[in-house]
């Protein structure tokens, strides 16, 4: 264990308690990163994605520019993500405008129709900082939970052809089906020159926790309410297990979110709103959707202006954005936020 981690806790908590006071206040920083979903459409159609699949429209290249423009000068760093960016016929036109911006980018996607030629393209741009990829399971279970029978080994050639070229982080959604396979999916990225492993468990919500979250809309993956399968306990051992795998490699593992490895029990047996104080990192990066509009996050959809048409600096202070962060705060979150990968206790 890091010797400094009881001490680094204790930093990040305070940090938090402080920002958190001040986001109450109607006090929040200018963002230095977002997130722009350029696409809901995907060639794949994975059992547990919570895209919002009833958001069809999508930016054109001159509108996507704009967004950019009114984004900055303040943000320096976008993601992009979707559904599947690599959907997108100009995509590459739209790292040009970020590139000629000085804007980093990171792209996540499920890596299956990253081939050769487009990686090639791809290379060149040496404002790409991250690519990160999923990988659900070893390749039948993979396909099973992806719906594709290709997408494995095109995954898996695309992860390791990117390592080549870029930081790849690679995530993976645990579900009943595939906690007893984890170590073996890691044992075989080990090889492929990844960075990051990210092991996140399934987000989901139930009907009545999007109810009585009282937002719209909600994108989430909505279902009966049957906990985990695992433990806090098999959490603890599967973390630790993939921790001994690394030995003297430089990969850093990630069990999202940080809730679910320090307050563990809380956060199977679904009460960390209950038992403990609450915060979300990503209150402080802007994410915007694939029409323009400034969203609350990757689940909460509910829209505050859009970007097309006005500046972030305007839009991230307005006063219905500033009431809507101040009563998720005073509320210790929603119940939609107990399963989410963005959440920390502070
Ligand atoms: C919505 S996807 C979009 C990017 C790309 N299509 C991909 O699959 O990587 C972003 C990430 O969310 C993960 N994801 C999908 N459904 C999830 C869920 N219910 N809970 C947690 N993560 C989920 C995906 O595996 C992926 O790593
Ligand atoms: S590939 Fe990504 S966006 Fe597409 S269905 Fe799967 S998780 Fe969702
Ligand atoms: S914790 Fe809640 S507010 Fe934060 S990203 Fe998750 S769903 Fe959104």
């Amino acid at each position: 264990m890091d010797l400094y981690e009881p001490f680094n806790r204790y930093r990040w908590k305070r940090h938090f308690n402080a920002l958190k006071k001040d986001i109450i206040r109607g006090r929040i920083p200018s963002p230095r990163r977002a997130t722009i979903e350029l696409t809901m459409r995907c060639n794949l159609n994975c059992q547990m994605c919570f895209r919002d699949q009833e958001q069809k429209g999508e930016l054109t290249l001159e509108e996507f520019k704009t967004v950019v423009d009114n984004l900055s000068p303040g943000v320096r760093q976008i993601n992009l993500i979707g559904g599947e960016v690599f959907l997108r016929r100009d995509l590459f036109e739209i790292l040009d405008y970020l590139r000629d911006r000085d804007l980093r980018v990171r792209i996540q996607t499920n890596g299956t129709l990253l081939d050769a030629q487009r990686l090639q393209k791809l290379s060149v741009y040496w404002n790409v900082t991250g690519v990160g990829f999923s990988i659900d399971g070893p390749r039948e279970l993979h396909n099973k939970i992806r719906g594709s029978n290709s997408a494995y080994d095109k995954t898996v050639a695309a992860i390791k052809n990117t390592a080549q070229f870029f930081q790849v982080s690679v995530n993976t959604v645990l579900l009943d089906e595939n906690f007893s396979v984890i170590e073996e999916v890691f044992k075989t990225l080990l090889p492929l020159g990844i960075s990051e492993y990210r092991v996140e468990p399934e987000m989901y919500a139930t009907t009545d926790e999007v109810r009585e979250s009282g937002v719209e809309p909600i994108a989430a993956n909505i279902r009966d309410y049957r906990g985990y399968s695992f433990s806090a306990e098999d959490l603890a051992d599967l973390k630790k297990g993939l921790d001994l795998l690394v030995e003297e490699r430089s990969i850093k593992v990630v069990l999202a979110p940080r809730v679910a490895e320090i307050d563990a029990e809380d956060f199977i047996a679904g009460t960390v709103r209950e038992d403990k104080k609450l915060f979300c990192k990503h209150l402080l990066v802007p994410r915007v959707d694939s029409e323009g509009n400034l969203v609350f996050c990757h689940i909460i959809k509910k829209r505050f202006g859009n970007l097309r048409d006005t500046p972030l600096d305007e839009l991230w202070t307005g006063e219905e954005i500033t009431r809507f962060r101040r009563n998720l705060l005073e509320q210790n979150l929603l119940p939609v936020c107990k399963r989410c990968c963005r959440l920390r206790t502070i």
